[in-house]
């Protein structure tokens, strides 16, 4: 186990109902509010609703930015960041999934920074100084409810990047369970696929001997294994939205990475999707994993897919080793299907045409290869663009 500072500063308030701390949070951070939320989902659903009647009953006074798209876009950061320099608000409060949060956390860097902030996210400048954040939590998936990165698009550069900094992380985080009932099997499923993407992306690394940590990371995927279908087939099973939910936050915040070096590989490789077709984050991932899995599969690896295999899918330890591997690589892949996602990157319209410049694009931004377990090289993410088709 590698040495580490563990800080994990999100509060978190969970459980039904405990959106009923949100004014006294508020009031510990800030005067006046920027309320950040997507297309019109908590309006629909009467999250809105509580949000606003909190806010008014305690005096807070807000402003929104509303229309945050799923992927969000750099655009929409810059109109936060004019309505809050407008208004001198020092408190952004976003209601909704991931792309809200991430929205809120770059107006909260780009608010003391007076260039573009578009800057902030491809490094030409610095983030100095950041507004506090607190979270309104309507999907389990990202984890940016309770990490310190966000994801932008700029469709103009047809880029799609991440960004972060200690200070992104929300002050708090309400997460109410309930608020995800409506969310649809498709995005319950996408979710799902995310969160065992994050727990993935940390789990298979190179060191060795962080056992604590890779067991809570074997418990976060079979939890998703267990509760991902529960919630499609029952959207309102309080259980299954809830440890999903925590799922989510737990998977990222850092518990299961500390100790460990890893340098995400599939991420990277399914933003330049997003950034390209503007597809859902957990479907780029569910359809990349398994073939990145058999890509990476080899002498070197082996034993670590074997103790995926065991200790993920149950699969019988006196099998001979590569028939665990694939096999768990099988189970991973079937298990994404079984949830309604499609298998193959063809199969939502994307052909070859743009394979070659994501593949070069991703491996020179993360300068020449990609991810810290078996560095990808341009060839190697073409080879698992291609195979994903
Ligand atoms: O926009 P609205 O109307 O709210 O609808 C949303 C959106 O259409 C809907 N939704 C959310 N909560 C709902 C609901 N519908 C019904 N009932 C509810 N309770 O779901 C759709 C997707 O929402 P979005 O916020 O886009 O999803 P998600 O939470 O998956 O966020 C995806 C974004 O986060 C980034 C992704 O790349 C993507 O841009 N990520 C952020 C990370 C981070 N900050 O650490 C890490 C991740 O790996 C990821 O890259
Ligand atoms: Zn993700």
């Amino acid at each position: 186990m590698l040495n580490f500072n563990y800080s994990i500063p999100t509060q978190i308030f969970f459980g039904k109902d405990q959106i009923q701390v949100l004014g006294k949070e508020i009031k510990k951070y800030g005067t006046k509010v920027l309320l950040a939320y997507g297309g019109g989902s908590i309006k629909k659903y009467g999250v809105y609703d509580k949000v606003v009647g909190i806010l008014k009953e305690e005096n807070i006074p807000f402003w929104e930015l509303s229309n945050i798209e799923p992927n969000p876009r750099i655009e929409s950061v810059r109109e936060g960041v004019r309505i809050c320099r407008e208004n001198q608000i020092d408190f952004i409060l976003p209601v909704g999934g991931g792309s809200s949060i991430d929205c809120a956390k770059v107006i909260a860097a780009g608010f003391y920074y007076e260039g573009d902030p578009w800057d902030l996210v491809i490094r030409k400048a610095k983030i100095e100084k950041i507004l506090p954040i607190g979270s309104v939590l309507t999907l389990s998936a990202t984890g940016s409810e309770m990490d310190a990165g966000a994801v932008i698009t700029n469709p103009e550069t047809k880029q799609k990047l991440g960004i972060g900094h200690p200070n992104m992380a929300p002050k708090f985080s309400i997460l109410d369970p309930v608020y995800t009932y409506t969310v649809p099997a498709s995005q319950t499923a996408a979710g799902t696929a995310d969160i065992m993407s994050h727990v993935l992306e940390s789990y298979f690394s190179n060191n060795t001997g962080a056992y604590v940590q890779d067991k809570i990371a074997e418990g976060l995927l079979k939890t998703c294994i267990k509760y991902g279908p529960v919630a499609i087939k029952e959207p309102e099973n309080y259980e299954a939205r809830a440890n999903l939910m925590w799922a989510s936050s737990l998977a990222i915040n850092g518990l299961i990475r500390y100790g460990k070096e890893a340098i995400w590989s599939v991420h990277p490789i399914q933003h330049e999707l997003g950034a390209y077709y503007d597809i859902t984050h957990g479907v780029g991932l569910a359809i990349l994993t398994p073939v990145w899995m058999r890509h990476v599969l080899d002498d070197d690896t082996l034993d670590k897919f074997v103790e995926y295999g065991i200790n993920v899918w149950d699969i019988d330890s006196t099998k001979d080793k590569y028939h665990i591997a694939n096999e768990a690589i099988d189970k991973t892949q079937e298990f994404f299907t079984s949830l309604g996602i499609p298998g193959t990157l063809g199969e939502l319209g994307i052909g070859e045409e743009s394979l070659e410049k994501m593949a070069k694009a991703v491996t020179e931004f993360n300068g020449g290869k990609v991810g810290s377990y078996k560095p990808l090289s341009y060839e190697d993410v073409l080879d698992i663009y291609i195979k994903a088709l």
